[in-house]
């Protein structure tokens, strides 16, 4: 078990000998080392110099919930219920999703991690989630309406989510349908919704979110497509901190509108990101593809797809969706 405090002694990048770390945590100098293998095995590179100690080479930006509230506009630090911040957890959108089961969960609870050692990506995917380097996250939120209602929250989220990027200074970001993030056809965020509760009455969403902030080169290999992040995309260092609360800025007023208004009024703006817009793509519905020119999205949600002399409405489930290049590419 890593010590919390240990961690914020080393957030700041420089050497400790582990004499003085022992005596800070009032343990022994081995009880040091153990816990900095366990650092190096969630993937944090460690350098320790004999003589001079153990250093975390840029230092570590924590995640802290007073820092995210104080981020926070008056609404959405109003409509936040609890933060719920761990070190390590399996999955972020598994812990709400038991507590949602288990019904203590009520709407605006914020679920965060540091490290996530099942992370939950859509299609059964893994979201590769290296500690301390992303943003991790789930929040719980209820909604009235029925599940049906809520064929367009995803595509929401992801506009709320292009919000909050542009207001920190990133753009070029665009939206792939249903709930992907995209920077030059880069995978940048994704969204994996999952709710609980009655189809025509009340449901619990989970809402989870991973965003790319500084995801380390080792692990490239794991993730298996095209990534970006925002140290790649921003001049200036984004604290998580700064990144989460804008993301709630964002998110927060949007879920209230799109409670009220459902999808419709998000259409015009969705399309103005759409990274698709009026291209050639290529659906795949388990083994059946489909060709035929992108027309948006409707009031629903539902993607539009021109093929065979007809415009046909997807709905988002087992749903995949790629640019269709011109042949040579
Ligand atoms: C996707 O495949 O694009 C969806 C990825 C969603 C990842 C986030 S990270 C926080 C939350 N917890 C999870 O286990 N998954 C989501």
């Amino acid at each position: 078990m890593i010590d919390d405090r240990l961690l914020s002694i080393l957030s700041n990048g420089q050497f400790h000998s582990g004499r003085e770390l022992g005596e800070l945590l009032g343990v022994s100098r081995s009880a040091i080392w153990k816990q900095m293998k366990e650092l190096e095995q969630l993937g944090v590179d460690v350098y320790s110099i004999r003589g001079r100690g153990y250093r975390i080479p840029g230092g570590l930006d924590l995640l802290c919930e007073k820092q995210i509230v104080t981020g926070c506009s008056e609404l959405a630090s109003s409509r936040l219920t609890t933060i719920s911040l761990e070190r390590i957890v399996d999955s972020t959108n598994m812990m709400a999703m038991r507590e949602v089961h288990q019904q203590n969960v009520i709407s605006g609870r914020l679920y965060l991690a540091e490290y996530q050692t099942a992370g939950k990506g859509r299609r059964g995917r893994t979201w590769v989630s290296p500690f301390a380097k992303n943003l991790y996250f789930s929040l719980v939120w209820r909604f009235t309406q029925g599940a049906a209602a809520l064929e367009g929250l995803s595509l929401v989220v992801g506009l709320a989510l292009v919000k909050a990027l542009n207001s920190l200074g990133i753009a070029q970001v665009q939206v792939k349908w249903p709930n992907d993030l995209l920077v030059n056809s880069r995978k940048l965020a994704g969204i994996l919704l999952e709710m609980h509760g009655d189809a025509s009455g009340e449901c619990q969403v989970v809402i989870g979110v991973g965003v790319n902030v500084a995801m380390p080169e080792q692990a490239e290999e794991a993730i298996g497509q095209p990534w970006t992040d925002l140290q790649q995309l921003s001049a200036v260092d984004i604290s998580r901190n700064q990144l989460m609360s804008e993301v709630l800025n964002h998110l927060v007023p949007e879920l209230d509108r799109f409670s009220e208004y459902g999808f419709a009024v998000f259409k015009d703006e969705w399309q103005q990101v759409h990274a698709f817009q009026n291209e050639t793509v290529r659906l795949m519905l388990g083994n059946k593809e489909i060709v035929g020119e992108c027309q948006g999205v409707d009031d629903r949600g539902a993607l539009m797809v021109r093929h065979g002399g007809r415009v046909e409405h997807f709905h988002a489930g087992e749903i995949s969706v790629r640019r269709q290049y011109a042949s040579g590419h």
